[in-house]
């Protein structure tokens, strides 16, 4: 399974977007954080905004949309050229629907859930998702510490994945650094969000393959 970086650009100099995305030339993905000021307190970026680091950088643009009615919202963030598009389960209307909209327009469809949110009502679905997002924080906030009691829940998740014989992949966000990417690769995710891990560090670059290697490590135990 591969394992799969991609930095959050939340903590990032938003003066600055081209060269802050240009730091993580090496990354596998772009992670962009929308938020409506209503699904979480805080408020980001949208569509607009998304468009543009879309047009500013090769990396491919993974959206986690922190917003209400993404049953409304998500497919133009796919038709705007995100790779991947992630709404959250407790805002949706009709998951199965948004995720075939979203793959029908050309983007990987991805289900998140918030901490106390549990996987099982989800697992008859898995065949009409690419991705689900395990949310290891409560969604609204960088800088927060990761929360140890989401870890079998990810693994419960992969191993219902395996299990079904799928290739979903299970993505983490929230209080991903060196200090806990082992434990979330333990536990089956391989796609890692590392906002603060990546923009604090000295070279955002030779963090985030740091940050692969320690995963790389863990999955190989
Ligand atoms: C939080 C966002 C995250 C955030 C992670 O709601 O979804 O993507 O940027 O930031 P860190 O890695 O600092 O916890
Ligand atoms: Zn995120």
């Amino acid at each position: 399974m591969s394992i799969l970086i991609s930095p959050s650009i939340l903590n990032s100099d938003f003066s600055d977007l081209r060269g802050e995305l240009a730091k993580i030339a090496g990354a596998d993905y772009a992670h962009v954080d929308v938020m409506d000021n209503h699904f979480v307190p805080n408020l980001t970026l949208g569509l607009p905004v998304v468009e543009a680091i879309v047009r500013a950088t090769p990396v491919p643009v993974d959206a986690h949309l922190m917003i209400e009615d993404p049953d409304r919202w998500a497919p133009a963030y796919a038709e705007a050229g995100c790779a991947s598009v992630t709404f959250h389960a407790e805002a949706a209307t009709a998951p199965v629907k948004l995720a075939r909209d979203l793959r029908a327009a050309g983007a990987r469809a991805g289900l998140a859930l918030r901490p106390a949110t549990p996987i099982e009502p989800y697992l008859d679905l898995l065949p009409e998702f690419d991705m689900i997002l395990v949310m290891t924080v409560e969604p609204g906030f960088g800088g927060q510490s990761f929360i140890d009691g989401t870890l079998p829940k990810i693994r419960r998740t992969r191993e219902a994945i395996s299990a079904s014989g799928l290739d979903v992949w299970v993505q983490v966000d929230g209080g991903v650094s060196r200090a806990t990417i082992e434990r979330a690769a333990d536990a089956g995710a391989n796609v890692f969000v590392a906002g603060s891990a990546v923009y604090k560090a000295d070279d955002a670059a030779a963090e985030v393959d740091a940050l692969r290697g320690l995963a790389q490590q863990a999955h190989r135990h």
